[in-house]
């Protein structure tokens, strides 16, 4: 077996990953991309055709149970290819399955293990004998075909041996790993998706982002074939990115920006953005509307989070359409920034559920797509590539790094309620159960009648968050958190009391979204992210939303401020930051006394099961 007939997309050597499981594959580009190698996500019943021309292939995990044979339709005609592959979990079992392996039900691990090779190999060129690597299976391989052999085996804690960690055949050049090299957890991973993609395939690295930046102005200008683009530009880095590149490969004057002030927007936000465009050479065709009352017609009465995401979208392509018309742009083909995740988190992969519909993946938009009229130059990237592009292109470090704020803005972090009583005895149960729980170790809960959006076991949660009080150290009530909204049905958040004496009782407002409302939560978000600024933690810290939650407590006030401060790396998992306690001082007292506030809170939850935003 030699190198592939054709070469590789745009003269690179490159691996196709294929997408078992809509989550990690994308990880799994990322990390070959990190290694200079072009990669690309494929899907598994693409045609033989679609895989030529790659230098080796990987297979990712996948939610299904290869024991069981799910999902097993997919194109078993790349087993044929004369080039290396590599199977993570479903994708390993799926290996060694194909040659003649046996794989049951059963030998489940979860989290770290020992993972010991059984002799020296290329795939582990440069490792330790054992290596901590990060396992989550419900499956296992418990013997392999003629010609394959066992390459490591994994411990427990508890010095249980796993078998068939690894699997391969040097002859045939296929190769299973039982874990997951592609996440931070398996601390050498990388080094093993290099041994694979540099050692076995034999790519030469070549892949920058210069070259990308090249191919991608050469792309674009096919694509457009002669028409201009009408982009919508909200100002968040994802869509001035995708503005310079189009700007750059078809020349001002065939690119129209509209940015849309929605009413949804931070304090003084539109004027900074009209601003930086201009600054950036994009004043050209720089049109603007204001639609602040549009939106709010279209929210007027919705209180079901996807039902005000998708008014918001809907009146986004409704304002563009418009605007175009008026124009005289209605041909021009439509210009988003969006960027891998909003596909994922739409459910836009196959095999993904819809967590959150966001907003440039709206049906009309789908429909655009459709027809060819929508032209996104970032689609295929995860936001710390875009960020890399835009450093490139000579965006402001400041702007390249900022927060990611989604599109439907301070929409998504007013939250809105229709006032019902929970069903009688509910809330006393959450109280209890949370509340046996976090009393041992010195703090009190309290289960609040709303509701907000999670992710659990990958499916979509709409349910109750729990409010804890008391003094902790930051890791204990992490620890309590945790373990309440995994024991307790019902809960997927957990957030802190913050300021005096705990509140006893919280009733439920009705709420939907108000001019006022936007007010209040503009000006608390400000207060928080001067703060965060001020006490020097901003670039410490991933995103910070700031939430109204429409309760009042103890009799009072009426809306909840709750703080969301996350570190993540791709927004798909994330952990609470810590604030310094002067910080947190320093909000109490300048939140508290804004009109109708009832109290303050600091939200405590991972990502799963909560989601970063809370609708
Ligand atoms: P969640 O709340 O799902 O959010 O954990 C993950 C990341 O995506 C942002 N987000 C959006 N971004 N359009 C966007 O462009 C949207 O509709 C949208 N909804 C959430 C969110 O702020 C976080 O960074």
């Amino acid at each position: 077996m030699s190198a592939p007939e054709q070469p590789g997309p745009g003269g690179h050597d490159a691996i196709a990953v294929v997408d078992f499981g809509g989550q990690y594959a994308h990880l799994i580009a990322t990390k070959v991309r990190r290694q200079r190698v072009l990669a690309e996500v494929r899907q598994p019943e693409d045609p033989t055709a679609a895989f030529r021309g790659y230098r080796g292939i990987i297979i990712s995990g996948s939610p299904s149970l290869s024991s069981h044979g799910e999902d097993s339709a997919y194109n078993k005609e790349i087993f044929e290819l004369p080039v290396p592959i590599l199977g993570f979990c479903f994708g390993h079992q799926e290996i060694a399955k194909r040659y003649g392996g046996r794989v049951i039900h059963g030998g489940r691990e979860w989290g770290p293990v020992d993972f010991r090779r059984s002799r020296p190999h290329p795939l582990f060129a440069g490792l330790a004998e054992s290596e901590r690597v990060w396992m989550s299976h419900f499956d296992s391989v418990v013997e392999v075909g003629p010609g394959f052999e066992e390459l490591g085996t994994s411990r427990l804690g508890d010095g249980e041996v796993h078998r068939f960690a690894a699997l391969g055949s040097d002859t045939l050049r296929r190769y299973g790993l039982q874990f997951h090299p592609e996440v931070d957890d398996t601390l050498h991973g990388d080094q093993m998706i290099a041994n694979f993609v540099l050692g076995i395939c034999g790519c030469r690295p070549s892949w920058t982002m210069a070259r990308y930046l090249e191919e991608q102005l050469d792309a674009i200008r096919a694509r457009a074939a002669g028409q201009s683009v009408f982009l919508l530009a909200s100002g968040g880095v994802d869509s001035t990115v995708a503005a310079l590149l189009l700007g750059r490969a078809l020349g001002e004057e065939r690119l129209h920006l509209l940015h849309i002030d929605n009413g949804l927007m931070r304090q003084g936000e539109s004027q900074q953005v009209l601003a930086l465009l201009r600054g950036l050479g994009l004043g050209r065709h720089l049109h603007f509307v204001d639609a602040g009352d549009e939106f709010l017609a279209a929210l007027a009465g919705l209180v079901e989070p996807e039902q005000k995401r998708w008014a918001i979208g809907d009146t986004f392509v409704r304002v563009f359409q418009r605007e175009a018309e008026r124009m005289g742009l209605a041909g021009h083909l439509l210009g988003q920034g969006t960027i891998y995740p909003d596909t994922i988190e739409t459910g836009g992969t196959r095999r993904a559920d819809t967590i959150k519909t966001h907003h440039n993946r709206v049906p009309i938009i789908e429909e655009m797509i459709a027809r060819g009229r929508v032209i996104e130059p970032l689609a295929e990237l995860y936001k710390v590539e875009v960020r890399e592009l835009g450093e490139s292109l000579g965006i402001p470090r400041e702007v390249v790094w900022r927060h990611p704020f989604p599109g439907p803005g301070l929409g998504v972090r007013a939250l809105c309620a229709d006032g019902a009583a929970p069903a009688p005895g509910e809330l006393e149960r959450l109280s209890a159960e949370a509340g046996a729980i976090a009393r041992p170790r010195g703090l009190e809960a309290l289960g609040l009648p709303v509701r907000s959006v999670g992710v659990k076991a990958d499916l979509r949660s709409y349910e109750r968050p729990v409010l804890l009080s008391g003094a902790a150290p930051f890791e204990r009530l992490l620890e309590v958190a945790g373990e309440i909204y995994q024991r307790v049905a019902g809960v997927n958040r957990c957030a802190l009391w913050l300021g005096g004496a705990p509140p006893r009782s919280a009733r439920p407002l009705q709420a939907t979204l108000t001019r006022e409302r936007l007010e209040l939560l503009r000006e608390a978000d400000a207060v928080v992210m001067q703060g965060l600024r001020r006490h020097g933690v901003h670039d410490q810290v991933w995103q910070c939303p700031t939430v109204l939650v429409p309760l009042e407590l103890d009799g009072c006030g009426r809306e909840l401020v709750v703080v969301r401060p996350v570190l993540s790396e791709r927004a798909m998992t994330a952990r609470p930051a810590e604030l310094p306690a002067a910080l947190l001082d320093e909000l109490g007292e300048r939140l508290l006394p804004l009109p109708g506030v009832s109290g303050l809170a600091l939200d405590l939850t991972t990502k799963p099961p909560g989601t970063i935003e809370w609708e």
